[in-house]
């Protein structure tokens, strides 16, 4: 059995296959609406989410499976002190697969370990987020259509921010990666992701603080928000929270086909008056999220069609 955990647990050739299969499912979505009959999908959530959770079962949804879950951790027992072990064994006998998300780093591991169904990890602290890395790269290959050989902005929190982490994890596989790292100060990369997978890699990155320095050379840029419950203290969040806005004045000094992503949810690192923008990518990027979870899906039920 089969848990995505990283989005190393899958290799670019599987990745690749995963990708491949999701664009056939937005192709031919008539072809897949039985795929996953009689199937069932538990979405534990402990942190609140709009796209993750809702895209999962979307995507559990247009393969004729069914949904059942919890999308926080009051309104389950967590609240009595139930453990994460205790929870996923349950979930075992109600479903045929689940994902879940965490506020500590590793609870979807520790799921994993007592589960006797695939786990997905849908977000765990600041540490992954694994599907959102899948929707990432579903997304870049089909808009620049390679993965490869290009300069990528990353900007705006990528201390807490798990997309981040996951991303670049991801993408240092790739031939002619170069990243420009777009930070405050206070929430530059944490050196153990530079040590241990940019150089490690030998990726070529830089690190800047002004998003205009970085604009012009920019084949893509992710934009992040600042991740206020990651804080200690709401003093260090307001200071930082609109370090970066991007309007339609930056995006002037940006190449014609360089596409904006972002995870969202946005607060005010991107300004409305760019989503006309033939470059901004981020709604597209969540509608990918759908096929890559599909594909995602019947890949760990290891459902042929
Ligand atoms: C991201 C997350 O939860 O880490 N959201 C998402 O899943 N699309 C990004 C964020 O919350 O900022």
């Amino acid at each position: 059995m089969r848990h995505l955990m990283s989005p190393l647990d899958f290799s670019v050739e599987e990745l690749d296959k995963l990708m491949d299969l999701a664009n056939d499912m937005e192709a031919n979505r008539a072809k897949y609406a039985h795929a996953c009959e009689g199937k069932t999908l538990a979405t534990l959530f402990y942190e609140p989410s709009t796209r993750t959770r809702l895209s999962h079962e979307a995507a559990m949804f247009n393969l004729g499976g069914n949904v059942l879950g919890f999308s926080s951790a009051d309104s389950s027992s967590a609240a009595k002190g139930e453990s994460v072990s205790d929870t996923i064994r349950m979930a075992s006998c109600y479903a045929d697969i689940c994902a879940m998300r965490h506020p500590k780093e590793g609870a979807p591991m520790v799921a994993c370990r007592h589960a006797a169904i695939p786990v997905i990890n849908a977000g765990d602290g600041g540490h992954q987020h694994p599907t959102q890395t899948l929707t990432d790269l579903l997304t870049i290959r089909s808009l620049k259509g390679r993965l490869g050989n290009m300069t990528i902005g990353l900007c705006g929190d990528l201390k807490f921010g798990r997309t981040v982490h996951s991303l670049i994890h991801a993408l240092v596989r790739y031939p002619g990666i170069r990243f420009v790292l777009i930070s405050p100060e206070e929430l530059r990369l944490p050196s153990y992701i530079r040590a241990d997978v940019l150089d490690k890699h030998q990726v070529p990155y830089e690190e800047v603080v002004r998003l205009e320095d970085a604009l012009p050379k920019l084949d893509l840029l992710y934009m992040t928000r600042v991740q206020k419950e990651r804080f200690f203290n709401e003093e260090d969040y307001v200071r930082m929270k609109d370090f970066y806005i991007l309007d339609a004045k930056k995006m002037e000094l940006a190449p014609e086909d360089m596409y904006v992503l972002h995870p969202l949810p946005r607060v005010n690192e991107i300004s409305v008056e760019i989503d006309d923008d033939p470059r901004a990518a981020y709604f597209k990027q969540a509608q990918y999220g759908v096929y890559i979870r599909m594909a995602l899906i019947l890949t760990l039920l290891e459902i042929e069609v």
